[in-house]
């Protein structure tokens, strides 16, 4: 069988992170944003965090899919576009194909050649289904090519599953959310948000999501200083660094930071830069809400029409949301 290409379009610009990327490393406080962690290696690593036995929140997440899956379907009705924020692998929005029975499926991720293979493997198994990618920051811009949006007359469902929102900051996330809820507005056909979101729960579980005792957390984290390497000719060194990760109740976040073994004198291309012995740079937030706390920070975003889903054990919820 011969299949029709699916679109795909590289929207990342070439300068895009560089200077971002230096502002943070040259920072008193350095900081790497989390979205550098998914280079080919760390997105493999980061599905590989998701079997993990202490991280639970992909597998609480698929639950509430597989249970309530033809309730939130029919609550967010067949013949949409599903545009998919991060998709990754595309395997969570390819879970929901059968049950919702979609127009037109397109994913945005950061990283353009895993996504490409994603969607190379998910069109053999949805042949019908019209479908694009697009390689994009998509926390810079929600606008994208109309040629990509197909079909163009279909009701949108933004997809943001796996508590992606948590690595916002509540006034960033408010602001991110009220975008969607502006573009959900600005279709004539409307859309709807269907998001995931990670709730608080006891600190060791958390603790121990993001410090696994294989080391993949640790692994996905130190990751982060090839793809700096990579893209700033920078010459980190792996073993200078180890991974800290914790839960903080008072903020109600999960922080990730890399902390310098020893003294680290290191080149930033054109620039340098030198850590003292237990010197850490920030990597993650990954914030864990209430299903009160998000709901209001939902209405608060524009979204006036909400539904939710919680899996049996209350740790995680997935919501519906209309402006
Ligand atoms: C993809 C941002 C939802 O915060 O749990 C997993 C990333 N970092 N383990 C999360 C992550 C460390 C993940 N998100």
């Amino acid at each position: 069988m011969s299949l029709a290409p699916f679109r795909f379009a590289d929207l990342r610009q070439a300068s895009d992170g560089r200077a971002e990327l230096l502002a943070g490393l040259l920072a008193e406080r350095a900081f790497i944003p989390p979205k550098y962690f998914y280079d080919e290696l760390g997105s493999r690593l980061f599905a590989a965090i998701c079997c993990l036995p202490e991280y639970a929140l992909t597998r609480s997440e698929a639950g509430i899919f597989a249970a309530h899956g033809s309730d939130i379907a029919r609550a967010a009705g067949p013949g949409r576009l599903i545009v998919d924020l991060g998709a990754g692998d595309c395997g969570k929005a390819a879970g929901l194909f059968p049950r919702l029975d979609p127009a037109g499926y397109v994913a945005l991720d950061i990283s353009a050649d895993y996504l490409r293979g994603a969607l190379e493997r998910l069109k053999r198994r949805f042949p019908a289904l019209p479908m694009a990618g697009a390689a994009v920051d998509f926390t810079r811009s929600l606008d994208l090519p109309d040629s990509l949006l197909a079909p163009a007359g279909a009701p949108r469902l933004w997809f943001f599953p796996g508590s992606s929102i948590g690595n916002f900051n509540p006034d960033e996330a408010r602001a991110f959310l009220a975008r969607i809820a502006r573009a959900c507005g600005a279709t004539a056909s409307g859309g709807a948000l269907l998001i995931g979101v990670d709730l608080v729960k006891d600190k060791a579980a958390l603790d121990a999501a993001y410090d696994d005792a294989l080391g993949v957390t640790a692994a996905f984290n130190l990751n982060v200083l090839n793809v700096v390497n990579r893209l700033l000719d920078a010459d980190f060194a792996v073993a200078d660094w180890r991974h800290a990760a914790f839960f903080d109740a008072a903020a109600s976040r999960i922080e990730m930071h890399l902390e310098a073994r020893r003294v680290v004198d290191v080149r930033l291309g054109e620039q340098s830069r030198r850590f003292v012995a237990g010197e850490r740079i920030h990597t993650e937030y990954s914030y864990k809400w209430t299903a009160a706390g998000f709901a209001a920070l939902l209405n608060e975003a524009g979204f006036s029409k909400l539904k939710q889903w919680q899996d049996a054990g209350g740790g995680f919820a997935i919501f519906l949301a209309e402006p």
